[in-house]
């Protein structure tokens, strides 16, 4: 049996650890791993290399990913789905394991529905694929922001400054919320629920006339305020243009909420963009062993030949469901989730 293998979107911790994992467990049932380059490109394009046992041994710890990545999607690309299917002719390959995030996965189950035999592993810094609990990525980006945080913290006390620190995560506030109360902020924005401005500064005037000489808020790149406002009602988007999924690249309300803040409130305010920070280096431990427990239980699929499935992380459980339940929708922070973490801490 010989299997391709493919990372596509944004890279995350935890690809590499994935891929050994799916070597590791591939070669022990007799399959020859073969790793497609740079996400559906590579499938694309015939681009690919071979992937040993020896080649993978101590990939775990590294970030990134040793196939590359794109965000290309084959149905955008002229006859994108011939070119797949000859690739996959071509190479003589059984069966693919796509290890990515919504767009990757909405490919997967889309090839999938034309015959094509996939399994799919969620991987995301958002964590925003519904039908998993977890995507590899997830955790050490979260990690990443609450140390940077605690940096931040102390220099933002030592100036009695407001701190402004805007968080990734596209249209869902996982890495906000999570981050924001691990990294001790005052005040948590995410984009599931529109903030209203006024009670922000109220609530950082709050904090100082109780002698609270500094704050921190964690805002979602992806956050705006509620309808109504005179401000910011809309995301802020830095580039205009859509990549091949539709997606628009956010960034850029951080500075402009700290600059609003500090004219209205006259606090002196500093902002932060963690940005692709969250991304980068090595996996934390959670991150390693989900990635690799993710990786047999793909290969473990691909034996019982279940395939239009991705692995995916109930409680404690590796457990797997159909492609179609993990990327329909996008999985967001529900509000009353929200309300109950977050109101207590700034008084809701
Ligand atoms: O989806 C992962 C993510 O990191 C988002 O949180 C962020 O909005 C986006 O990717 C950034 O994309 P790019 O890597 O293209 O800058």
């Amino acid at each position: 049996m010989r299997i391709g293998v493919l990372t596509g979107g944004g890279d995350c911790p935890g690809l590499n650890a994935t891929i050994r994992s799916i070597v590791i467990q591939g070669e022990k049932e007799g399959y020859e791993i073969i790793g497609f380059m740079d996400g559906w490109a590579g499938v694309l394009e015939n681009r690919w290399q071979k992937l040993t046992e020896e080649e993978v041994e101590d990939i775990h710890r590294e970030g990134g990913t040793i196939l590359f990545t794109s965000r290309t999607n084959p149905y955008k690309e002229t006859k994108g789905l011939e070119r797949v299917k000859d690739t996959l002719k071509k190479n003589r390959i059984d069966a693919l394991v796509a290890i990515g995030g919504n767009d990757t996965l909405g490919v997967a189950k889309r090839l999938c529905d034309e015959g094509i035999k996939i399994v799919g592993i969620p991987k995301t810094v958002d964590n925003d694929l519904s039908a998993t609990d977890y995507a590899s990525g997830f955790d050490t980006a979260i990690n990443i922001a609450v140390e940077a945080m605690d940096r931040l913290h102390s220099t933002a006390r030592s100036h009695h400054r407001v701190m402004v620190v805007e968080i990734m995560g596209r249209h869902a506030g996982w890495m906000t919320l999570e981050a924001g109360i691990g990294g001790g902020a005052h005040i948590i924005l995410i984009p599931e629920v529109p903030f209203d401005l006024d009670e922000v500064c109220r609530t950082l005037m709050e904090r100082k006339d109780a002698g609270k000489n500094y704050s921190m808020v964690a805002v979602a790149e992806g956050a705006k305020a509620a309808k109504g406002s005179k401000f910011l009602t809309q995301e802020v988007v830095k580039e205009a243009k859509t990549d091949a999924f539709g997606n628009i690249l956010l960034g850029g309300v951080g500075e402009a909420l700290a600059k609003e803040v500090a004219s209205r409130t006259g606090l002196e305010t500093r902002s932060v963009i963690l940005g692709h920070l969250q991304r980068g280096g090595s996996p934390s431990a959670f991150d390693r062993f989900l990635a690799t427990r993710f990786g047999i239980k793909a290969v473990e699929l691909i034996k019982e030949g279940k395939f239009g499935e991705m692995v995916s992380l109930k409680g404690t459980d590796i457990i797997s469901v159909p492609l179609k339940d993990a990327v329909e929708r996008t999985r967001y922070v529900p509000v009353d989730w929200y309300n109950r973490l977050v109101g207590p801490f700034w008084g809701k």
